[in-house]
């Protein structure tokens, strides 16, 4: 999608990091945009730092709840008549090894991370059939959706599943013929509120890893340390959406990371662990 002035952009995760560099992009790009998250105060937040006379709908949304993701696909074709471009962003991680990570925590994060892409497409995929004009839906997985490496395996599975499902969708609408893009994006790590996602756990799942510890470390260090800032991330994305490119890797040096393990899955050898941890 070349042209994004007067379009509507609907961004889930708006409250922060990435979704709120999204919705600022977007709105410079002259968009008007549909802006959900749980964090209400949040999305104020980022309404507050978009240019003066931008048009926007905000609404609480947990992505996790089917009738949530309805109901904002709902208001947004209520309040603007269509929807361009979808960002199924918003997301959670938690640390810890696979064999103490709790069920609580696997509920709650692959509901996030996957259920909620999935209900975005449902609802929202449907209607941008009907409306019959070119769209564009943006997946965010991560490298990690990509690449094994240690410490969470109930992210990577959500990631990778994303990664998935956003492959399995491009394929089915290009089968079709209908005018939808797919992206997905796959960054490393970018300091934003993803070390803080304690912050969003429902109450219900408290339930948390007993060992996350020396992996909580590592992920907080490793997040700090990342050099592209939320806006590079959104500025990537929004290029590859006017480019249409489907595998968004804000961060190349992962890709030798990427043959590594097709090459150990080709060669049907023993998966290499190429993230280096401080021991
Ligand atoms: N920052 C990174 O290093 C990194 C790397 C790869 C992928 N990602 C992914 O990028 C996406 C955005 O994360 P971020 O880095 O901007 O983190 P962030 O914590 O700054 O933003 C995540 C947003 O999602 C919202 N959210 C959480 N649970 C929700 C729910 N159930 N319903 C609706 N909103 C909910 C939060 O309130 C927050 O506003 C996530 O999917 C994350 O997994 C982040």
């Amino acid at each position: 999608m070349q042209d994004l002035n007067g379009k509507i952009a609907v961004i889930t995760g708006a409250a922060s990091g990435f979704g709120r560099e999204l919705a600022i992009q977007c709105a410079a790009a002259g968009m008007k945009l549909a802006l959900a998250d749980r964090d209400e105060a949040g999305i104020g937040a980022t309404v507050a730092l978009l240019p003066a006379g931008t048009e926007t709908m905000e609404r609480r949304c947990d992505v996790s709840k089917p009738d949530d993701v309805e109901a904002l696909a709902e208001a947004t074709y209520g309040r603007f008549g269509a929807a361009h471009l979808l960002f199924n962003n918003a997301g959670v991680a938690v640390s810890g090894p696979t064999w103490t990570t709790t069920l609580d925590e696997w509920k709650w994060v692959l509901d996030v991370n996957l259920m909620g892409v999935v209900h975005g497409i449902r609802s929202f995929v449907p209607r941008m059939l009907a409306q019959g004009q070119p769209a564009h839906v943006v997946n965010t997985a991560s490298a990690a959706g990509l690449v094994s490496p240690p410490g969470s395996s109930v992210y990577c599975v959500s990631k990778h599943g994303v990664v998935t499902l956003s492959e399995c969708l491009h394929h089915e609408l290009r089968i079709a013929g209908h005018p939808i893009d797919v992206s997905v994006l796959c960054p490393a790590f970018v300091p934003t509120g993803i070390g803080e996602s304690e912050r969003n756990r429902p109450a219900e799942l408290a339930d948390s890893n007993p060992d996350s510890a020396f992996y909580t470390e590592v992920l907080k260090k490793a997040i700090a340390s990342g050099k592209l800032t939320a806006a590079d991330i959104a500025r990537i994305t929004l290029d590859a959406v006017r480019d249409n490119h489907f595998y968004i890797i804000t961060h190349p040096t992962i890709k030798k990371a990427i043959e590594v393990r097709m090459q150990d899955i080709l060669e049907e050898r023993q998966p290499t662990n190429t993230l280096r941890l401080p021991r």
